[in-house]
């Protein structure tokens, strides 16, 4: 039992006084001067807001990439994550190409046990024959999975191309399920990698030019026809270009159920970072889609602001100098990714509300509610109600700290936003009913953390139904 006294809640509708006291792993009260039961333990909230724990919906931990394997593991990146404020991953099990489905479920699953904060999975579609469309139904109706994920790049490996997504996000739709999609073109980033590579230019500042914004904006307008073809809602990862943004907002203008992604890394750091004769410096921003010029961040915020976008992540996928040193002679073999997760919250509060462009509800909507709403996990995660989910963050608006990878707990030899300070931090956190990180001391141990089953039929394909119903 545990009674947080005097704190100011912030959810993704208001903000008030109140205290919470947590039950087990749920919460059990929320009000004025809650007597605390015997035996209670209580911590004082003076000063400090309380939100719903983060949800970062994309992270990749100890996963198996371009002949490597990312560094953190389910549980250092679970603990970075914590202290940064996030409780719950959405990470994704990535099956061989022809290999089963379910097979690569319980991959992922048995690694993942040892998570310190609770995580799901989507499951990604990299082939399309009977046995995928079986077990596409076996997750969705035994694993608790309600969302797939396609690469439109990464050719010759992960890539689908747009037959395999129609008939992907064809029944996805059947089994009440949400579609991701990394919208870039693989075959015109393949063309453009070769002819790069042709012309001796191997470097890592060769990376963004082989993957400009028109590559990502063409397949995020790709995406959105196959999907309105289909009547399927879909959920674009990574968005990280006007070019995207403006592909999703017209759709939604037109009444389409398109919902966009954007990571805190693309929204605070520009391409200036390919511009240095410090190879590793960037390889280590070798990451896809790549950072851009300085304009496309600010259509990323007022997508943000305005609802066309709707979640923050991180793609948190970390690879270690000898990793990145793979494609000294070849920047298509450096592996693509970078950190974040336990920047993020802290980044976007600095950035975000600090400036005006976010209020703190809003802030709280995009790094939690709206992604268990889309997720259809809300109200269970993503929201301080009675029955919820005991995941609180208790937040120092005023705080400061300054980034570094040698402060930091993410088991990668960087940090993207090394020597950044930022104000707004986790002052501690509650995960599960449990104080898990209590001003700067970890409680929280390894294998706490429980695979959360989403059930399929969001809101959404209701709506879809009803919708083609009075057309
Ligand atoms: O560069 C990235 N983003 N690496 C992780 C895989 C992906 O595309 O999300
Ligand atoms: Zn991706
Ligand atoms: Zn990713
Ligand atoms: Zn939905």
């Amino acid at each position: 039992m545990l009674l947080i006294r005097g704190g100011t809640i912030v959810d993704s509708e208001r903000t008030y006084r109140a205290d919470v006291l947590c039950l087990d792993e749920r919460i059990a009260a929320i009000g004025h001067d809650i007597d605390a039961p015997l035996g209670c333990q209580t911590l004082d909230a003076g000063g400090l807001l309380i939100m719903p724990g983060g949800i970062d919906p994309h992270t990749h931990m100890e996963m198996p990439f371009m002949g490597s394997v990312s560094s953190d593991d389910f549980e250092t990146g679970t603990t970075a994550g914590l202290v940064g404020g996030t409780t719950t991953i959405l990470d994704f099990v990535i099956p061989e190409v022809g290999g089963s489905l379910i097979d690569a479920w319980h991959a992922w699953a048995s690694r993942a046990e040892k998570a310190v904060t609770d995580y799901s999975f989507h499951v990604a579609i990299t082939h399309w024959n009977d046995r995928v469309s079986m077990e596409m139904g076996r997750l969705t109706q035994e694993y608790g999975v309600n969302s797939f994920k396609h690469f439109m790049a990464y050719k010759g490996a992960l890539m689908v191309d747009d037959g395999v997504l129609m008939h992907s996000i064809s029944r996805a739709l059947e089994l009440g399920a949400l579609c991701n999609i990394h919208a870039e073109n693989g075959d015109a980033v393949a063309y453009l990698q070769r002819d790069l590579l042709a012309r001796g230019l191997t470097g890592p500042e060769s990376h963004p030019q082989s993957r400009p914004p028109a590559v990502e904006g063409e397949a995020a307008q790709r995406v959105i026809a196959i999907a309105g073809l289909l009547g399927a809602p879909i959920y674009i990862v990574h968005v990280s270009t006007k070019d995207a943004t403006d592909a999703i907002s017209r759709a939604r203008a037109q009444g389409q159920r398109v919902y966009g992604e954007v990571l805190a890394q693309h929204l605070v750091i520009d391409d200036s970072v390919y511009e240095t004769d410090d190879w590793l410096r960037k390889a280590q921003h070798v990451m896809s889609p790549p950072f851009r010029p300085k304009a496309h961040q600010e259509a990323l915020w007022a997508g943000l602001a305005s609802g066309q976008l709707q979640t923050t992540a991180t793609d948190h996928c970390c690879f270690c100098a000898p990793q990145k040193e793979q494609g000294r002679d070849d920047f298509t073999k450096i592996p693509n990714g970078t950190p974040g997760i336990e920047d993020r919250m802290s980044v976007l509060w600095h950035h975000g509300v600090r400036t005006g462009r976010l209020t703190p509800m809003e802030f709280v909507a995009i790094t939690s509610t709206n992604t268990a709403r889309i997720f259809n996990i809300h109200p269970r995660k993503g929201s301080i109600s009675v029955g919820a989910d005991a995941d609180l963050v208790l937040w120092d608006p005023d705080a400061s700290r300054t980034i570094s990878a040698n402060t930091s707990r993410q088991r990668v030899d960087y940090n993207v936003y090394e020597g950044m300070t930022v104000t707004g931090l986790a002052r501690h956190v509650v995960a599960g009913g449990r104080l898990a990180y209590v001003d700067g001391d970890l409680r929280a141990r390894r294998g706490q953390g429980r695979y959360i089953e989403r059930p399929c039929f969001s809101p959404d394909f209701d709506a879809i139904r009803r919708r083609a119903a009075f057309r």
